[in-house]
């Protein structure tokens, strides 16, 4: 299977990502955690990305577009196929993203778009944090840690700050709706509904990627 999942920073692309990865078992493609990677060994990518991530602006469309064409041609996704969490994000990527797949002999499946009040936003990244060790997401609020957990074991994003999640929002409402409109154009979006619990927003996911299937 060949998915994309798209909605709004805090939509909850990646929660629902890890979910559909243990489902199905697809590879999962995350632009956002690439970067984060490269930032934390501190390539020269990562020092790239970093100037553009801290600002709530996105990193360059060359530099996005060679990362996810070198991933997609990797051997496992003929294997498991993919599901793209956070790209494309500018129509140039989709684009982009429509010539890659056909050099490399893939046809996309479907588009989950993870449909959320801009409003409820903020509070879901100020309240996110992410677990040191395994790299999982919760929520202070909405989806904390099971039982009694350590404040120290888990961290937040650099990019949650107030002032960075508001240009975040903007920069991506603004570049969106172009992208979504391409692939409806294709007949390959379902809309969920993602002002739900996470279990309730993982049942209507399961049932589009059943049908898509
Ligand atoms: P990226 O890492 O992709 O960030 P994003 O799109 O801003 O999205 P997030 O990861 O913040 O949110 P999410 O939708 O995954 O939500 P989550 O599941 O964690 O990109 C980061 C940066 O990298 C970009 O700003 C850009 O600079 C750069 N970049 C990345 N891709 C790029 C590209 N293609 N081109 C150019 N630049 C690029 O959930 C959020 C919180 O809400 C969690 O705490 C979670 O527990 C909670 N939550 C989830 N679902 C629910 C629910 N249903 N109800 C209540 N709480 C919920
Ligand atoms: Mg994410």
């Amino acid at each position: 299977m060949h998915l994309l999942i798209m909605g709004l920073p805090g939509a909850g692309k990646g929660t629902q990502a890890a979910k559909i990865v243990d489902t199905y078992g697809v590879s999962h493609i995350s632009t956002g955690d690439m970067f984060r990677a490269a930032m934390k060994n501190e390539t020269e990518m990562g020092k790239l990305a970093k100037s553009f991530i801290d600002k709530g602006e996105l990193v360059p469309d060359e530099v996005t577009n060679g990362i996810v064409k070198e991933r997609l041609a990797e051997s496992d996704i003929k294997e498991n196929g993919f599901l793209l969490d956070g790209y494309p994000r500018t129509l140039e990527q989709a684009h982009a993203l429509d010539k890659t797949l056909a050099e490399l002999g893939l046809t996309l499946d479907g588009v989950i778009n993870i449909d959320v009040n801009p409003d409820s936003l903020v509070e879901r990244l100020s309240g996110r944090i992410i677990h040191k060790e395994t790299g999982e997401t919760f929520h202070k609020v909405f989806n904390p840690p099971a039982g009694e957990y350590n404040e120290d074991d888990y961290y937040q994003r650099e990019d949650d700050k107030p002032e960075t999640v508001k240009r975040r929002l903007d920069v991506n409402i603004a570049q969106g709706q172009p992208i979504l409109d391409h692939y409806r154009e294709q007949n390959l979006v379902t809309d969920i509904e993602g002002n739900q619990e996470i279990d309730q927003v993982f049942k209507d996911v399961k049932e589009a990627i059943d049908r898509i299937k």
